[in-house]
């Protein structure tokens, strides 16, 4: 038998072309920050997720990405089912998952939260047992990563891709994270500044399961709100003193792993006050 056109694939030189030959690229998305191209394509009656990268710097990133999945599995992790050489850079291959990220801004156009059509309006629409669900998926994932030694760098949104018909939440674009702790060489590191921590633009900080901690707390006020303003608290207030903890300006003050937050967020969400 031939090898897989994608699974056995080693080295091609132009993707998108590569990709229009072994099957049907139904999807492109070509306008991401990161400076990746990525493909929705289809092979006989398979579906696959193609993120291409020629720019040095792309490229980095998704080498990070075969190390963080070498390192870390997750049902609520898409996995990586392949890397190969492409012209100049890299392609990893994943499996087409099917949702919507909560947040997906693009080269042309950031914002749009609070959109009223936008998938994140639609999910702070779910009933609250529906939310605290997916939430406890997201902490579960990482409980993974933490286990795996990794830290959570540019989690945000867009790394939670919903499927609103069968109420599943998977995590994708772990691109970024990487073994930790880790003291930071740059000015600051790549990532939405809603969930980040202090210490993420401070040159020379120390970066580590804290700063996964503070992300995640981020992650749960602003998906547990109705609004986008972070004045519509859905929880209850025990809660929202675990979120407070664990987004404590100093890292000391917050909680000391994901296993400890988690342990809080369960505690104060199984009693109601
Ligand atoms: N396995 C998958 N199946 C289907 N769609 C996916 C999958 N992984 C990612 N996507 C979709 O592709 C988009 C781009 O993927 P990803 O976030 O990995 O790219 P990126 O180049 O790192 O983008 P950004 O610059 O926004 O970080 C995601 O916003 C999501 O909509
Ligand atoms: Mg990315």
């Amino acid at each position: 038998m031939p090898p897989h056109p994608l699974l056995g694939a080693e080295a091609v030189d132009a993707l998108e072309p590569y990709l229009e030959e072994v099957g049907t690229v139904f999807h492109a998305f070509r306008e991401q920050d990161s400076g990746c191209v990525s493909y929705g394509v289809a092979v006989g009656d398979e579906q696959w997720f193609v993120k291409g990268a020629t720019e040095p710097e792309a490229t980095v990133s998704l080498r990070r990405a075969v190390k963080v999945h070498a390192a870390v599995q997750h049902p609520m992790i898409v996995p990586l089912q392949h890397s190969f050489d492409i012209a100049g850079g890299l392609a990893l291959v994943y499996p087409w998952v099917d949702g919507t990220v909560l947040y997906h801004p693009t080269v042309s156009r950031h914002g749009g939260r609070t959109a009223p059509d936008s998938p994140m309006v639609r999910f702070r629409r779910l009933p609250v047992p529906v939310i605290l669900q997916a939430l406890d998926q997201i902490l579960d994932a990482h409980l993974a990563v933490e286990q795996a030694g990794l830290v959570a760098v540019d989690f945000y949104d867009g790394c939670l891709l919903y499927d609103f018909d069968c109420d599943r939440m998977m995590l994708c674009d772990l691109d970024e994270y990487r073994p930790g702790p880790f003291i930071l060489e740059a000015d600051r590191l790549p990532g939405s500044r809603r969930f980040m921590a202090p210490e993420e633009f401070i040159k020379g900080s120390t970066i580590d399961i804290r700063t996964t901690v503070f992300e995640l707390g981020r992650a749960l006020r602003l998906l547990l709100d109705a609004g986008d303003e972070e004045q519509e608290w859905r929880g209850s207030p025990s809660q929202l003193a675990v979120i407070e903890s664990a987004t404590a300006g100093d890292p000391a003050h917050r909680f000391a792993s994901v296993k400890a937050l988690t342990h809080a967020w369960r505690g104060a969400s199984r009693t109601s006050g």
